[in-house]
């Protein structure tokens, strides 16, 4: 039986992906390349350093531990120029009916993100206070597709993964909500076929509506 929703945040309560890619972009630049929106996919829910060693890998550029640390952290200052500027009128549409009303079923609500920035994010556009759990990417050892963040998130709520349904947007969260044993729900994107169901956004969805569209064996 189903208890929780847990939210993967960015890309799913947030377009924050558009701030990601503008400055691991001007990283890349300042080393000296480039690299594309496509190959951009590839790290939605992938962790700050993991982006790191993908992105410096397409450029075919090697930095020793310490130039890396010092990228990392040049590039999570752009972005938070970008974060820092974020209001409650960048929650994507459908969202805040659809926690209304996933609250008003008695349903609890969770955060379940690789961000270390998440808790600023959700401060910023003012949700911070509605989800009982959060759990980002400071509470993190392993990135997703490894399901530790929505297990910790699940814990913390004293739940089994088969009693939580996981929002994601991106192939790897969908992956660690499947590797985990949560039901998995695909929000926009490409490649996230492999969800228990798939949704283009939130905008006039019912949570009766994602629970029907599970298996049976989820709401008895
Ligand atoms: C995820 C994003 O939510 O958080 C990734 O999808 C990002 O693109 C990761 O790399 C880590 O974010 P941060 O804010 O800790 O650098
Ligand atoms: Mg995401």
């Amino acid at each position: 039986m189903i208890k929780a929703f847990i939210f993967d945040l960015d890309g799913v309560i947030v377009d924050t992906a558009k701030y990601h890619f503008i400055a691991w972009r001007r990283m890349a630049n300042a080393v000296g390349f480039d690299f594309s929106e496509a190959e951009n996919e590839q790290l939605k829910g992938v962790s700050r350093v993991d982006s790191l060693n993908l992105i410096l890998d397409w450029g075919g550029v090697e930095k020793t531990e310490a130039e890396k640390q010092a990228l990392a952290t040049q590039k999570n200052e752009w972005y938070r120029e970008y974060i820092l500027k974020m209001d409650a009128s960048e929650i994507l549409e459908g969202v805040l009916p659809f926690l209304d009303a996933v609250e008003q079923r008695g349903l609890k609500l969770a955060v379940g993100s690789s961000s270390k920035n998440a808790t600023t994010i959700l401060e910023q556009i003012g949700l911070k206070d509605r989800f009982e759990v959060i759990i980002d990417g400071n509470k993190l050892t392993r990135s997703k597709p490894d399901p530790q963040v929505f297990q910790l998130g699940a814990e913390a709520m004293g739940l089994q993964p088969a009693e939580c349904v996981v929002f994601e947007d991106a192939e790897k969260g969908v992956d660690a909500a499947l590797a985990g044993g949560f039901y998995a729900v695909g929000v926009g994107g490409d490649n996230l076929s492999h969800a228990h169901h798939v949704v283009p956004n939130f905008k006039g969805l019912s949570p009766d509506t994602i629970l029907q569209a599970l298996p049976a064996q989820a709401i008895q």
